[in-house]
């Protein structure tokens, strides 16, 4: 196999799952694994964390939850997306959680179990200050009066979803968890109550301590990045996805000489340049050729010229690779570590985008 491979460490997953839980006081969490795992492999990681003890699982479409409970997961999984009345059928017959997200997912859900007698669990979202989905909070009372008339039993879940957590300034991220204390009070007055409550994605989890509730829902930490530069990285996570892809041409070549589309970069000095066999359709970000490098023996290669679709070229310098070895391109293993978190920086991009970016021809490999 010689073109990009994502190496997931699923051990690392795990470790980073036990790590998580024993700084969040054994708290429970719903692992995100939505969008294939953010690049990771869903299937693959929610059973590995459902057979290490994770029991919450959640996704963003309905296709993702069918792929996880096909897959053999049997724990909760919430649906993120917005629900359409064709999902509840069959995620009453996969048991399924649904997300009600608007008053009129709520008469839908309501006038379902009117006429056929049972609707799936379903989870109620306040927009807190997202500005996506979600109830207003002005409309919090007249949310669980009509939740409370026919379909309490199913209503297990009432969340919300930060928009700055991750952020230095968490004073907007604390005007939402004001509004969310506030819809809470609400249901208790109306005497709606839930089997959980959560609100925490990964920067909360780090940065906003009284937010917690009974869990949490992480996604990138569990992958081994920090959502962003803003928060604290006192957590010793370790990167799960290793992306690495084989040198397939190597040759010397004189000062001077013009590498790749546009010719844009000229070798320093007489070099050796290696032609690594994955590009941008792959999802290894083209603008990171500027200053991007790969790792190899220990040791940092800079990317020479532009990344191509499927292939890009390497500066060894006087060193030597052969034909064959694989380079790292990101993520960690015994050539170094170069960090997602550090290609999103210079990017102006988020690890988000780097990791659900990884695409094309790269195959998956697991590391139990
Ligand atoms: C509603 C919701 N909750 C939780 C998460 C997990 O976020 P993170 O990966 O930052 O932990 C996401 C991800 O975007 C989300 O959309």
């Amino acid at each position: 196999m010689i073109g990009p491979k994502a190496i997931i460490h699923i051990d690392r997953l795990l470790s980073n799952y036990d790590r998580l839980k024993s700084h969040l006081n054994q708290k429970r969490i719903m692992a995100v694994v939505k969008a294939d795992a953010y690049g990771h492999g869903s299937v693959q990681c929610a059973r590995a964390l459902e057979n290490h003890g994770c029991d919450s699982f959640a996704v963003f479409s309905f296709s993702e939850a069918l792929e996880l409970r096909h897959g053999g997961v049997v724990s909760d999984i919430l649906i993120f997306s917005k629900t359409q009345q064709e999902y509840i059928e069959p995620a009453l017959q996969n048991n399924l959680t649904l997300n009600a997200s608007s008053l009129s997912d709520i008469a839908i859900l309501d006038s379902y179990k009117l006429s056929n007698g049972s609707i799936p669990n379903f989870h109620v979202k306040f927009d807190t200050g997202m500005t996506r989905l979600g109830i207003s909070s002005k409309d919090a009372a007249t949310a669980f009066e009509n939740i409370k008339k026919n379909i309490e039993a199913e209503c297990k879940g009432l969340y919300s979803h930060y928009a700055t957590a991750d952020e230095g300034d968490l004073s907007f991220a604390n005007h939402q968890l004001s509004i969310f204390n506030e819809v809470t009070e609400i249901a208790v007055n109306k005497g709606v109550s839930f089997d959980t409550i959560h609100f925490s994605n990964s920067g909360a989890t780090i940065n906003l301590n009284q937010s917690k509730f009974d869990q949490v829902r992480i996604g990138m930490l569990l992958y081994g990045a920090f959502p962003s530069n803003e928060v604290s990285k006192n957590l010793s996570i370790e990167p799960v996805m290793e992306y690495v892809a084989s040198l397939v041409e190597v040759r010397r070549v004189k000062m001077d000489t013009p590498v790749s589309y546009g010719g844009v970069y000229k070798t320093p000095n007489d070099c050796t340049i290696g032609v690594v066999q994955c590009g941008f359709a792959d999802g290894i970000p083209r603008e990171w050729y500027d200053q991007g490098f790969v790792g190899y023996k220990g040791k940092t290669y800079k990317i020479a010229g532009r990344i191509c679709m499927d292939q890009f070229m390497v500066n060894f310098e006087d060193d030597c690779p052969k034909i064959g070895d694989e380079v790292l391109l990101f993520g960690k293993n015994e050539s170094g570590e170069i960090s997602m978190e550090n290609i999103a920086d210079t990017l102006n991009s988020t690890p988000y985008v780097i990791a659900t970016g990884i695409k094309g021809r790269t195959q998956k490999e697991f590391k139990y």
